[in-house]
């Protein structure tokens, strides 16, 4: 009896876990038949420098497994609200304006939207697109606590992180991707992987790399993980 249950048990497992597997192969052809050709889906020619990055019609995902979280990537397939302010090469949606140089947003393009169903197989696709796990294993990150208004003046004043990045809806730049969500979009040791080195990550990134030490590279992360934790 008892062996019955046991082998039973082991036949509902292999037979979820073949359903998983067909989801994520499901998932591989909606991302190879509609998202490369806006998104690199492999690692792009990174030689061409400058020119292959403002060629660019949306972020890369060919690291998306190191880089995202999955429940966050089900959730924004199926409503895929604006990250980047200015778009993903600011330079191309601005304006002159009396004011300075705007954001034209009607410029900026609307995202495909996926249903429910699709949106989980596409996200478990992307998950398995690891060519990173080195980075994120160099990675010692113990997420902790710091004060908002701490982090706060250590992200602008210390840091400049708010010249292309905005910590709060509508303030600070708009060159870089919004931050006040990037704790749960992001992987934790993605986030302190990037802002260490960007462009370990992506040789063409527009974001300058510092030379921050872990500690103050654990601080920031702190900070977006206290800004998460501020919104709910
Ligand atoms: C018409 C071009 C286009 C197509 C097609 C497209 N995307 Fe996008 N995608 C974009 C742009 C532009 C952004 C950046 C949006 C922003 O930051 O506000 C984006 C952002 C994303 C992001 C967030 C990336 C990040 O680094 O923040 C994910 C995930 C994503 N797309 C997945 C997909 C998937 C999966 C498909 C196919 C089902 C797809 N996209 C099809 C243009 C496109
Ligand atoms: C000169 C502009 C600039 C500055 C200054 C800057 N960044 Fe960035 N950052 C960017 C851009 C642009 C990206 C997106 C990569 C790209 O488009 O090439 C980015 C990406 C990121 C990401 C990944 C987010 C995502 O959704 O992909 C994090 C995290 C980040 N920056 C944190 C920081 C922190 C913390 C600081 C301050 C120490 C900082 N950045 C300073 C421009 C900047």
């Amino acid at each position: 009896m008892r062996i019955t249950t046991i082998a039973s048990a082991a036949g509902v497992l292999s037979a979820a876990l073949a359903l998983a597997d067909a989801a994520a192969a499901d998932g591989a052809a909606v991302v190879a038949a509609q998202c490369g050709g806006c998104h690199a889906l492999e690692r792009p020619d990174e030689a061409l420098g400058l020119a292959e990055r403002a060629q660019r019609k949306a972020p890369p995902l060919h690291y998306a497994g190191n880089k995202f979280r999955e429940d966050w990537l089900v959730r924004w397939l199926q409503d895929p609200v604006t990250i980047r302010p200015g778009g993903v090469f600011a330079p191309a949606h601005a304006v002159s304006t009396p004011e300075g140089d705007m954001i034209d947003e009607e410029t900026l393009p609307e995202h495909p939207v996926l249903g429910a169903d699709e949106a989980k197989a596409v996200a478990r696709h992307l998950m398995t697109l690891r060519p990173h796990d080195d980075l994120i294993a160099a990675q010692s990150y113990e997420p902790g606590t710091v004060a908002l208004r701490m982090g706060q003046m250590n992200f602008s004043k210390f840091k400049g992180c708010d010249s292309c990045h905005q910590d709060t809806p509508d303030f600070g730049g708009v060159s870089g991707p919004e931050l006040y969500t990037a704790w749960e979009r992001l992987q934790p040791a993605f986030i302190t992987s990037y802002i260490a080195d960007p462009t370990a990550w992506d040789p063409n990134t527009m974001m300058p790399r510092g030379s921050l030490n872990a500690a103050e590279v654990h601080k920031l992360a702190d900070y977006l993980k206290a800004l998460a934790e501020e919104e709910q």
